[in-house]
């Protein structure tokens, strides 16, 4: 018997569900999601489904979306004046199925059999279906849906339809519908959207034979979109077909009659292209070429081509868990839907909810920096690459809004945004997480040292940490018996805003600093030309470089002599400690049940802050020092941020703290599948995806790039029996497995290289394991 865990039978390289529940359907139609970082697709129904409450019926396109403007009842200066959100777009998922005029619907016709199957090898989502008609005859229908990865505007359903005992008329009807909207919460800030109308008119829309085809234009935004389609009926009887068209939805419809035991096939080909990618006049030509190409190439060599891209995926990056399936499914799920969500083309990136569902509008954050980057920069940095790209592609806005804050020079990345303008409407935990410049900078330093790719740093990345340090040269003062202080920003945890010296950003901004001048020697010296054009393209001053270094070497970073711990921030220590005892399960999170001002009074976190620093800068406390930090900050943090579990867990392997990370990885791992914050409907939590790699790989497997050393620090649990991971680096790949008594490195990819594993320096050449004692 296989085991069933919410609904969910555990399997390693599949999430299935036997049994449809109507209750479990918004957070399965996220969890079914296929995408290919450009198109997203919620795992809704083809056929559709009676009652509309239990699902949100989505199709996303990474970077397409509507504005709106910010209302506010009072305003101050500089408050952002305009939204943005990513818009549900044209459904193009839609084929009716009728026998005999009966509609065949999940949740109102008889199933005998059913299956939704989201396949990590394949790249499919899969439907199967038995269905009794009222009149007790059976018909058995497939779906297999797939997002091309290899040809990023193409998706194609393919359905196989067989009588059992059936003998009548059949219908098929094919849509794109362009009667879809945005869901709406007003109570939950984190799913809320600003668009509670259409958010486009459709400029044109086309029956051609076989093709469907349907032009929009957001009303605000002025992107256009196209949506053509495909439809292929493979019946080797006889069969009508004609057009079907409503205000905003057209389609083909086909009749046959059916007999026993007989099966159709039918394909649907659909190709999306919008505004942002090419020139509008050019949208129509484009988007027939690669439909053409779908067409003659076929359903079975597209899917030849995902299986061939995911094979080289999981070759380069899996991650296996020996001994426990629950985690296993839980991490290769996470990774999958990364691959799914991330935008790769420099002008898109990840959302929060990846393109899964709607919540936080479908804004990229700092998630990407801190979380995403890391998991791709060592499984596909040249996905890694493009995330940066895109700060890079966005650095005009963000010099437009250093402005707008004051800041002369320089340019300060938004808090959330889509198009690179900031649109958060409350600042005090936004545009105040000054941090998210460093966080950049960060990623960009980490991603250097991994893929030595200097042409991105002199080409791209140089800039965005000049222009990006610039702010904290601009807000940091010194001050006497400190040293640089930064006043009135907020660190990442979010119940505690707007404070004077938050740690975590002035230690990130100390790092930013030194590895802004590091930089700016290593082109003076390496690539003088340059240098010299970044210098008058974004008139760099020698003193000016010279400064970051006198700040970074004299940045406060703040500590308390009687705890011997570092305070969050200037005033936190001296705060009323939240009264936890008192807080009733149902009061959290908190953010929904107190007002801001209530929770900014007490001594209580969202998510990791200081602790953080402590997993990126390890090397700099002692373990006692991280300890004691760690200790405390672990009482009074409620993670009801999904980011926050997964740290935690990385710092407690680093202190040896085994069982509290194990725990905290179980809450990590599957905390979608089993729907930890009950938010999921709304879309997947990427940050904490990737924060489960990392999980693996930088705390579990004690993974650390310093410079050009690297360095691992395996640790193993008692219930699981072994566990493995890949990491790239520096065009080599190295695989490490760990079981109860030994640690193996094999090199499968690149030249050889030192390592180190606790005390051992290994020369690792390929085709030969090392293994270390880890009993030793
Ligand atoms: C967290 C932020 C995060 C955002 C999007 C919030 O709950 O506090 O740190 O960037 O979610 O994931």
């Amino acid at each position: 018997m296989d085991e069933v865990i919410n609904n969910l039978i555990l399997d390693e390289w599949k999430i299935i569900e036997d049994k449809f529940i109507q209750e479990n359907n918004l957070k399965n139609e996220t969890l079914f999601s296929i995408g290919n970082g450009y198109i997203g697709m919620r795992g809704n129904f083809e056929e559709g489904i009676y009652n509309k409450e239990f699902t949100i019926e989505g199709t996303y396109i990474n970077g397409f979306y509507e504005t709106h403007k910010i209302s506010y009842g009072e305003r101050a200066y500089a408050f952002p004046e305009t939204g943005q959100s990513m818009i549900n777009i044209i459904n193009s998922k839609t084929i009716k199925i009728f026998a005999d005029d009966e509609e065949l619907l999940v949740d109102k016709s008889k199933i005998i059999d059913y299956m939704r199957v989201l396949d990590f090898k394949e790249g499919t989502l899969k439907r199967s279906i038995i269905y009794e008609t009222k009149k007790g005859k059976r018909i058995s229908i497939e779906f297999e849906r797939l997002a091309s990865f290899t040809q990023k505007h193409l998706c194609i359903i393919r359905l196989s339809l067989n009588s059992i005992d059936f003998e009548g008329k059949i219908k098929l009807v094919s849509l794109i519908d362009g009667d879809v909207k945005n869901s709406i919460s007003i109570d939950d800030p984190r799913s809320g959207s600003g668009i509670l109308d259409k958010a486009f008119i459709i400029k044109e829309s086309k029956i051609d034979k076989d093709i469907l085809k349907m032009k929009i234009k957001t009303k605000n935004s002025g992107l256009e979109l196209l949506c053509t389609s495909k439809n292929i009926l493979k019946f080797s009887k006889d069969y009508i077909s004609y057009d079907y068209k409503e205000e905003y939805k057209i389609g083909i419809c086909y009749e046959f009659n059916i007999k026993e035991s007989q099966q159709i096939f039918f394909n649907k080909y659909i190709v999306y292209i919008t505004s942002r990618d090419c020139c509008e006049h050019d949208m129509d030509d484009i988007s027939s070429e690669i439909l053409n190409t779908a067409y003659n190439k076929g359903f079975e060599k597209i899917k030849y081509e995902q299986m061939e891209y995911l094979k080289d995926f999981w070759y380069k990056s899996d991650v296996e868990i020996k001994g426990d399936l629950h985690l296993q499914q839980g991490i290769r799920f996470n990774m999958f839907h990364l691959l799914q969500s991330t935008g790769r083309d420099g002008k898109t990136n990840i959302g929060a909810k990846g393109l899964t569902g709607e919540g936080y509008e479908g804004h990229y954050f700092w998630d990407t920096e801190m979380y995403v980057v890391p998991f791709f920069t060592f499984t596909k940095p040249e996905i890694a690459r493009k995330l940066l790209e895109y700060r890079y592609n966005t650095l005009d806005k963000a010099r437009e809004r250093a402005r707008q804050m004051s800041h002369k020079k320089g340019a300060l990345f938004p808090w959330r945004t889509i198009n690179g303008e900031e649109c958060s409407a409350y600042f005090p935990a936004s545009t105040a997480q000054y941090h998210i410049n460093a966080d950049i900078a960060y990623a960009i330093k980490k991603y250097v040292e991994a893929t030595e790719d200097f042409d991105f740093l002199r080409e791209m990345g140089a800039k965005i940490l000049f222009e990006s340090v610039r702010i904290f040269a601009d807000i940091s003062h010194f001050v006497e018996n400190k040293g640089y202080c930064i006043d009135g920003v907020t660190g990442p945890d979010e119940y505690t805003a707007i404070v004077n010296n938050n740690a975590y950003t002035n230690i990130m901004a100390k790092e930013h600093l030194k590895y802004a001048f590091d930089t700016a020697i290593l082109l003076k010296e390496k690539y003088i030309s340059d240098f010299n054009n970044i210098k008058s393209e974004i008139g760099l001053e020698d003193n000016e470089i010279d400064n970051w270094k006198t700040i970074s070497d004299n940045m406060y970073i703040p500590y308390d002599n009687n705890l011997k711990i570092h305070p969050q921030d200037d005033t936190f220590l001296s705060k009323k400690i939240w009264d936890f005892e008192n807080t009733p399960k149902e009061k959290y999170p908190l953010l929904l049940n107190y007002h801001p001002l209530i929770i900014y009074r007490h001594q209580v976190c969202k998510q990791a802050d200081w602790v953080l620093a402590l997993f990126l800068y390890s090397e700099k406390f002692d373990i006692e020092q991280k300890k004691r930090d760690y200790d405390y900050y672990e009482k009074i943090t409620t993670h009801d941020s999904s980011l926050s579990p997964c740290i935690f867990s990385i710092v407690a392997c680093d202190i040896g703290y085994i069982d509290k990370a194990y725990d905290y990885f179980i809450k990590t791992a599957r905390m979608d599948l089993d729907d930890n914050h009950g938010n999921t409907k709304d879309g997947i939590h990427a940050a904490n995806m990737a924060g489960s790699y990392m999980d693996i790989v930088f705390g579990f497997g004690g993974f650390k790039v310093s410079e050009d050393k690297v360095f691992f620090k395996p640790a193993l649990l008692g219930s699981w029996e072994g566990y493995s991971f890949k990491v790239n680096y520096r065009k080599r790949l190295i695989k490490v497995s760990v079981d109860k008594k030994n640690i193996c490195f094999d090199l499968l990819e690149g030249e050889d290289l030192t390592i180190f594993c606790y005390d051992n320096e290994l020369k690792l050449s390929k085709n030969k394991s090392y293994i270390v004692d880890l009993e030793r």
